[in-house]
């Protein structure tokens, strides 16, 4: 359902040498034996799911449907881009008669959070408040200010009944919050990271609430988990994409990711990569960094960088063979654009040809080794199997590399300096 394609690397990917190290790590990722295995938890999630929350969540999702126009996600970094990508990704930027989904607490900015609560002042919403700690800094500031306006305008009673909480289990203040006023909740497993937790609660309510099939994305899960957990290289596309740039970052040097889509609709599927890798490996001083661009729209700025420029980098294409709309280009009697060549031809064929043509730019002429991952199309089954391919493949990568994937102590540090300055009690 997912194919890498090695032969456009500029360099020959020596797969057979990385036999051996495959098996070794893929038999760590399965009996839990490497660093961080107690978040080894979403390997076996597909299978593993709670199906007695996840018909709440179908059952939630149809609530919230039918009684609110917008609903506001509320979470950061894990706890909010995994849903972001996938009604992005599925739906698209400008989807019609669904809920409006607003994502609030991913940041501190005064202009954005002012002009979100304008905005709800006249509309009927509900609040996914997700957040595994509940005293993450962003999500609290922005759930304290909903929560006063939701109150304000319907009364605590309403308010509550509006409002979803996904959090741990038994501990934490959004817990205890959610036990003591009664709001639906769900779960974030103790043993699924952030950035590993899309295919629960924390993605599939609002992916759910979007309009989109859950079964179907958990279905894709399913599978891609069956295929992926292979221990032959030859046979397992996901672990060729983590030991293919696993070897232009060690062997050939390549200090950068670029992670290449053509559509808008998926940018924010690469900010979900970007968390996934640079949050997983980017520590003891390692790794390469993870960056994206949307083409063709960023050849028009990065294009040149990436053709000419220091060669950092290497791209991974991912590429959605059949788009879920098109338009065709219509004849025009002036033709004063020239563009009457392409009468009657798809916008996706001509899609395609930039695609083709940028490929062949950046690896023959540029020598920009790509990595080229190529998808059927794009639905809840093929999504669901991507977020599989990915996060197996982030495992893979980050063992090879040595370093523990599941842990992030570097983004505990500017949190201890903001408070200190902020004045917080402790700190
Ligand atoms: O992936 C991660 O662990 C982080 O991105 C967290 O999801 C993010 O910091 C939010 O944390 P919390 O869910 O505790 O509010």
């Amino acid at each position: 359902m997912i194919k890498t394609n090695l032969t456009h690397t500029v360099v020959n990917v020596p797969i057979d040498a990385y036999r051996q190290d495959v098996r070794v790590v893929n038999d760590m990722i399965k009996n839990r034996t490497g660093a961080g295995s107690d978040f080894l938890g979403w390997s076996t999630w597909p299978k593993d799911y709670d199906k007695e929350e996840f018909k709440r969540i179908k059952k939630a999702a149809k609530e919230i449907r039918d009684n609110y126009e917008v609903l506001v996600v509320v979470g950061i970094g894990g706890s909010y881009l995994g849903a972001r990508c996938a009604i992005e990704a599925l739906n698209g930027l400008f989807a019609k008669n669904k809920v409006e989904i607003i994502y609030m607490g991913n940041t501190l900015s005064s202009n954005y959070i002012y002009q979100v609560l304008e905005y709800l002042k006249d509309k009927k919403f509900a609040i996914n408040v997700i957040s595994k700690s509940g005293t993450t800094t962003e999500p609290a500031v922005s759930f304290r200010l909903l929560k006063a306006l939701l109150i304000s305008k319907v009364g605590e009673e309403a308010a509550n009944k509006a409002i979803y909480a996904t959090t741990d289990k038994e501990k934490g203040a959004l817990r205890q919050e959610a036990n003591e006023k009664g709001y639906e909740s769900f779960v974030i497993p103790n043993n699924i990271g952030g950035r590993f937790s899309v295919l629960t609660a924390v993605g599939l309510l609002p992916i759910a609430v979007a309009g989109c099939d859950i079964d179907a994305m958990m279905k894709g899960a399913y599978d891609a988990m069956e295929l992926y957990d292979n221990p032959e290289i030859e046979q397992n596309e996901c672990y060729k994409y983590a030991v293919a740039r696993h070897y232009l970052h060690k062997s050939e040097g390549k200090a950068v990711e670029m992670y290449v889509t053509y559509d808008p609709n998926y940018t924010n599927f690469c900010e979900w990569l970007k968390q996934l890798y640079g949050e997983s490996e980017g520590k003891d001083g390692k790794a390469l960094l993870p960056s994206a661009v949307t083409f063709s729209t960023d050849l028009h700025s990065l294009g040149q960088f990436i053709q000419e420029g220091t060669p950092l980098m290497f791209e991974t294409v991912i590429f959605v063979k059949k788009a879920a709309y098109d338009v065709k280009v219509e004849h025009d009697e002036a033709n004063l654009d020239g563009l009457n060549y392409l009468e009657g031809k798809d916008v996706s064929y001509i899609n395609s040809k930039a695609m083709e043509g940028t490929l062949t730019a950046h690896v023959v002429d540029g020598k920009i080794p790509n990595i080229y991952i190529e998808v059927a199309r794009m639905d809840e089954y093929h999504l669901g199997a991507l977020f599989f391919f990915f996060e197996k493949a982030c495992a893979m990568s980050a063992y090879l590399l040595g370093v523990n994937p599941f842990n992030q102590p570097g983004v505990e540090i500017y949190k201890k300096r903001m408070f200190q300055l902020l004045g917080k009690p402790g700190y």
